[in-house]
């Protein structure tokens, strides 16, 4: 199997390079993100391998097609970036990840709370200049705030437990109404009384048709003033106007986020040579109660080992004509 890699970092080739070890396929690493310009990159290859920002629109995989790619492996749980009715058309299969670390995420989830509350980041940068001065820093206790969770899945009953373990009420509420949260303690509601009643809310469902935009100016209205939006799910789960506006009425004191709606022509590069041209971006970026990662979530050790083994894995089921347990059908 010849695979070809795109938007791949020194990470991922380290990570994979290693872990082929045990299948010794013919992989090539690219930097470069897929596209409709980078396509033709492809040729020659059984396989393509993405992540979060490539692009298999329907122009895309109809190239694929033509150039004789039978597989597009996703190294990631989100498929929103894949034109999926259009891959089954073209007779291309589509495999990801589904769980990799949830924990991964779910910690991530609590260092954006914990350092947007208790505003580490400035602390740490006052205290090397010999800044001892508390004004500005006050935080909240966590035990006993209401925390919201939007979307139950792997990574959101994760979120809950560990907010458990902080003392929080924490309210949820998913389409499918998952039996775990009960045992877990989580109280599930109906996402008008999450938004009157959360302290905090945590974003952890796709992005779909159905939630793109969830939080706009309509639901933002229905939140408690002051209150924490958390978003390490797909940016576009968010109207980044209607939440910059949120922010300068103080409706929401304090955001983090680790996606953006945007964040293709900006996350994953290291753009700090170049003047960047999103200005609702630099707007963001401009709150001191914003706090922004570049999709890192799921970056830690084990949940890039958890990547890699499923990923390869999901290539080995196809080479040999497996059922592919991690497809994702339109
Ligand atoms: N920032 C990162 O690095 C990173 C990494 C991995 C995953 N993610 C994001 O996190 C999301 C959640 O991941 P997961 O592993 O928990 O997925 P999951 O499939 O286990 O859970 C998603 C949950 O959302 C629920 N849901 C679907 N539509 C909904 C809706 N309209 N309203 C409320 N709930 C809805 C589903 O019923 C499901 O329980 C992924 O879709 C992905 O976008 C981000």
């Amino acid at each position: 199997m010849k695979v070809a890699f795109f938007s791949t970092r020194k990470y991922d080739k380290q990570f994979f390079t290693k872990n082929n070890a045990a299948y010794n396929y013919e992989l090539e690493f690219l930097e470069v993100p897929l596209n409709r310009h980078t396509v033709p990159l492809a040729k020659g290859h059984d396989a393509v391998c993405i992540f979060v920002n490539d692009q298999a629109d329907s122009q895309v995989l109809e190239e694929l097609a033509q150039q004789g790619v039978k597989l597009v492996a996703l190294r990631c749980a989100g498929f929103n970036n894949v034109d999926l009715k259009a891959a089954a058309a073209l007779g291309i299969k589509v495999v990801r990840v589904p769980a990799y670390s949830p924990y991964s995420v779910a910690e991530h989830t609590l260092a954006l709370i914990l350092t947007l509350n208790r505003k580490t980041h400035r602390a740490y940068n006052r205290v090397k200049e010999g800044n001892f001065a508390l004004n500005g820093l006050m935080g909240f206790d966590l035990h006993g705030r209401t925390v919201g969770l939007i979307g139950l899945g792997k990574i959101g009953l994760v979120t809950a437990a560990i907010l458990k373990g902080f003392g929080c009420k924490v309210l949820g509420y998913d389409i499918a109404q998952p039996a775990e949260a009960n045992e877990i303690g989580v109280e599930l509601v109906d996402l008008d009384t999450l938004y009157a009643q959360s302290d905090i809310i945590s974003l952890h469902c796709p992005l779909t048709p159905q939630t793109h935009h969830i939080i706009n100016s309509e639901s933002l209205n229905k939140m408690k003033k002051g209150v924490m939006l958390i978003n390490t799910s797909r940016g576009a789960l968010i109207d980044t106007k209607a939440v910059i506006k949120a922010l300068k009425s103080e409706k929401i004191s304090y955001l983090g986020l680790d996606v953006y709606e945007e964040e293709a022509d900006l996350f994953f590069e290291d753009k700090s040579e170049y003047v960047i041209q999103d200005d609702v971006f630099m707007r963001l970026l401009s709150f001191n109660n914003v706090l922004i990662t570049g999709h890192q979530a799921f970056f830690t050790s084990d949940a890039m080992q958890g990547i890699v083994s499923v990923t390869l894995q999901n290539i080995s089921d196809f080479e040999e004509g497996k059922a592919l347990k991690n497809e994702v059908l339109p």
